[in-house]
């Protein structure tokens, strides 16, 4: 067992390792020298919105890096602008406009925005040409700001921005909106899975999660490409799922420990506590606010369907854990969703879950053999599971074994 500081450090790593962490600062490094060197931009920097304010993050400029010492890093102070008409990164935010300015010390008349000159006197620096972007999510919201400063001709010369290089950079920001949004998803969860890391499941090891959310990708990248869902969605869906997987059973936190624990088989008032863990779960990722949070949300509401419509919790309404009315079976329980009713994650997540909870060896039951397991999840091909996700799972069969070898316990 690992002492309370040992697990948390075991999740903080599980977290930056399932989530290929880039870690925000070198995101922006990074975002900002590949859009400086599309246009030739001597300086650049970017702002992120944080508590209704747009925070200065992060600054490059070669002039002033060229008047360092060799090895010096640039210093730069970060500060907050109001989102609002009065700055020219406060106006990119507030309306979502891309500025592209030929020089920010004569503005055209009657513009609701200004320069404000006392950076560049601080610094002595002429800021002259500038394009301005919103950084927008995929959703459309802006989550920052993109600002390049002078560009430069072959010889050198400070020149305006090119017209007819806006859209490039806006499809630039676009793409450094989705990473960064991103990486501070990925620090949220992290955030949360610290706060869960004493309550959790002695069962839900990392290595168990770590191999449930490979399974999943596994699964869901197999069955949507012979589905010929497109390559692109594929690859978008497989980075929300691998994290939503992972925390599939995250509302066990709210199961009692004399449950949750409990050394035996679960009697059967016990064992309707813990089918609470699903929308329990589902709650934390209620508000919806990313791609990440929905496929969450889904499956550890769905990954205790079944296919042929006996699982749980069913219909319910996840914030009263109530039935939905007209929803109730004959026996007075929600009714549970069926088929494709279910959704995909959730379908992928209840296959991948049940492979690794058989494999596993549980404090209640001992692991089954392979044969054993197989045989079952092809007896629950069309009942338990999803039978076209069975299909696939067979197909791939080698590569959820390397998985297993892969994340091993202990
Ligand atoms: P889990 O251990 O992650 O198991 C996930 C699912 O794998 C289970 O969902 C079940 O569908 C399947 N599964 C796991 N072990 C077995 C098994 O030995 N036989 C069969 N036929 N299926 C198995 P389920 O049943 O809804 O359980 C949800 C969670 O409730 C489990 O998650 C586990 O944390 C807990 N649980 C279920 N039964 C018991 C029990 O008898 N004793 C204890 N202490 N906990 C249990
Ligand atoms: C939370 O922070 O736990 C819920 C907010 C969310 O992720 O939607
Ligand atoms: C169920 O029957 O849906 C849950 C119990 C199990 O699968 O073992
Ligand atoms: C399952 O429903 O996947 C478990 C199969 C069984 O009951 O043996
Ligand atoms: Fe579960
Ligand atoms: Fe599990």
């Amino acid at each position: 067992m690992f002492n309370e500081k040992e697990k948390l450090k075991e999740i903080i790593n599980l977290g930056l390792e399932v989530a290929q962490v880039k870690d925000i600062d070198l995101l922006l490094e990074h975002i900002l020298t590949r859009a400086r060197r599309f246009v030739n931009a001597d300086a650049g920097s970017i702002y992120i919105i944080e508590d209704d304010k747009l925070k200065f993050k992060y600054t490059q400029n070669d002039t002033l890096q060229k008047r360092l010492p060799s090895g010096k890093k640039l210093i730069y102070s970060t500060f907050s602008v109001p989102i609002n008409n009065k700055s020219i990164a406060g106006y990119v935010a507030l309306t979502g406009e891309t500025l592209n300015m030929p020089d920010a010390y004569t503005l055209p008349e009657g513009v609701p925005y200004s320069f404000d000159k006392s950076y560049d006197r601080i610094s002595k620096y002429r800021t002259q040409s500038m394009l301005t972007l919103p950084l927008k999510n995929n959703r459309g919201d802006i989550i920052g700001v993109l600002q390049l400063i002078n560009a430069k001709s072959k010889d050198n010369r400070i020149i305006p921005f090119l017209k007819e290089d806006e859209p490039l950079i806006m499809h630039l920001a676009n793409n450094a909106a989705i990473a960064i949004e991103r990486a501070q998803m990925t620090r949220t969860i992290i955030l949360r899975m610290i706060k869960m890391a004493e309550l959790r499941d002695p069962q839900e090891t990392g290595a168990h999660v770590n191999r449930v959310g490979s399974f999943a990708v596994e699964i869901y990248d197999a069955w949507a490409t012979k589905r010929g869902i497109p390559q692109e969605q594929i690859d978008k869906n497989k980075d929300v799922l691998r994290m939503a997987a992972i925390l599939h059973d995250v509302g066990k936190v709210a199961i009692s420990d004399t449950i949750l624990k409990k050394p035996g088989k679960l009697d059967n008032e016990e064992y309707e506590v813990m089918k609470h863990h699903t929308y329990l779960g589902a709650r934390l990722f209620n508000e919806s606010k990313s791609d990440f949070d929905e496929a969450a949300y889904i499956v550890a509401l769905n990954h205790h369907e079944r296919w042929d419509s006996n699982g749980y919790p069913g219909y319910i309404n996840v914030m009263t854990g109530k039935t939905i009315p007209g929803y109730e079976t004959a026996d007075g329980r929600a009714k549970g969703k069926k088929g494709e009713e279910i959704p995909p994650f959730g379908r992928v997540v209840a296959l991948a879950d049940v492979y690794d909870a058989l494999s596993s060896r549980r404090s209640y039951k001992d692991r089954w053999d392979e044969v054993k397991i197989l045989e079952t999840i092809e007896k629950e091909r069309g009942k338990h599971f999803d039978p076209e996700m069975v299909d696939v799972f067979f197909n791939i069969l080698d590569v959820i074994r390397s998985i297993a070898e892969r994340y091993p316990d202990e």
